[in-house]
């Protein structure tokens, strides 16, 4: 709980217009928690209220196991990280002047502690040597992003605040940020709050997500919570239709295997052993020479009667499962994957013949795609 920040009751009125009614939420320490919702929402205030830029009207903010009301605000900026989308590096100041400046004013000693700073531009991905003596304007926005990361690094704060700090930046290379500061996290432990309002890079980097609306959290949970259950109307349309279906609207054809290991029934035990070694799989689909589906066979089944030479694949195959068919609703089919005595389901079409396999890896795959095609769109 160490650097855990909790509010408890939190209201921001602006006179009689309040912008958080009753806040409650809970962001773990060295998490990820992304705050997302539309402009206007509440994300910014929330946020300035952990470090106290704004103040709450009422309620209990508790950063760090301590009653942020009672902390010196300076003392508590001072442990809070915080990086905005307009870094404000000092024009007339080298990025290492920039990077130290704070701890610097802060602790009243003149000189820059170089290594640390090499260290820190060399975490964000910047080459010391060719960036710690330039000047801002000799930088591209995200180099100017990054170095804004490091500076926020420098006091090596246990919290991290971050209000849309990607925002500006080319598709390119807020990729490369995202994937900088899951990196970062993950070696750090640092406890980050980011704000955005794209949900993409909210599904990208966060652990937790905490959706907002009109200054009310709708929903909060882990990405794959978020996109399979989402809470309402306004966190689905947030989502987006797109994203939802590539989830779940998706029918078995589009998810199956294409080219399971077949058999033909004739095929003797021996041989078909050899087969499932060499393709290095425990089961074997058997069809005719039309391609219609018979049964199927796995190791076990072979085993039990393996010494019989004068046995055939069609003596020992199970004709009794479960078979989908390729326009079966993925939904639909979980189930049947789950229950599979092989833990996959032959696909067959209507004349009887073979599709496909369901298995349980290429659900696996399915579950993570909303993830791979948003990867696959930046690379592009
Ligand atoms: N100083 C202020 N006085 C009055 N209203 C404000 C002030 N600052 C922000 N607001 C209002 O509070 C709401 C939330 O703002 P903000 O937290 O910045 O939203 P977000 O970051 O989600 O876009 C908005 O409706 C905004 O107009
Ligand atoms: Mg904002």
């Amino acid at each position: 709980m160490a650097n855990a920040v909790v509010f408890e009751r939190v209201r921001k009125s602006y006179g009689s217009t309040t912008v958080i009614p009753n806040l409650n939420l809970e962001i773990p320490e060295g998490s990820i928690t992304v705050l997302v919702g539309p402009s206007g929402c509440g994300k910014t205030t929330t946020m300035k209220m952990i470090n106290r830029l704004i103040s709450p009207t009422s309620g209990t903010i508790t950063v760090g196991g301590r009653n942020s009301a009672e902390v010196d605000p300076v003392a508590l900026r001072r442990s809070i990280g915080y990086v905005i989308q307009q870094v404000g590096l000092f024009p007339h100041l080298t990025i290492a002047e920039n990077i130290s400046l704070v701890p610097r004013l802060q602790g009243g000693k003149g000189s820059i502690d170089h290594k640390k700073v090499d260290r820190l531009l060399h975490m964000v991905g910047l080459a010391p040597d060719q960036y710690r003596d330039r000047y801002p304007s000799e930088l591209s926005g995200g180099q100017q992003q990054r170095v804004g990361v490091a500076r926020a690094l420098m006091s090596d704060p246990p919290i991290i605040l971050m209000d849309e700090p990607f925002s500006a930046l080319d598709p390119v290379t807020r990729e490369q940020l995202q994937d900088e500061l899951i990196r970062l996290n993950q070696e750090l432990n640092k406890t980050v709050v980011f704000v955005t309002h794209d949900m993409d890079e909210a599904l990208k980097i966060a652990d937790q997500i905490v959706v907002m609306q009109n200054g009310n959290v709708i929903q909060q949970g882990t990405p794959d919570h978020i996109l399979r259950h989402p809470a309402n109307d306004f966190v689905r349309e947030f989502i987006g239709e797109k994203r939802l279906q590539s989830h779940l609207g998706q029918l078995v054809q589009d998810v199956m295997v294409t080219q399971p290991v077949t058999v033909s029934p004739g095929r003797g035990l021996a041989e078909a052993v050899q087969i499932m070694h060499r393709k290095r799989v425990t089961g074997l689909i058997v069809v005719d020479k039309h391609g219609k589906y018979l049964g199927m066979a796995d190791t076990a089944d072979i085993h039990k009667r393996y010494p019989d030479e004068s046995l055939a694949i069609r003596d020992v195959m199970r004709t009794d499962t479960m078979t989908l068919s390729p326009d079966t609703p993925l939904a639909d089919a979980i189930g049947f994957v789950q229950e599979a005595p092989y833990g996959y389901v032959p696909v067959v079409r209507q004349d009887g013949t073979l599709a496909g396999l369901l298995t349980r890896a290429s659900l696996v795959d399915v579950l993570a795609r909303p993830y791979l095609d948003q990867e696959r769109s930046v690379a592009q």
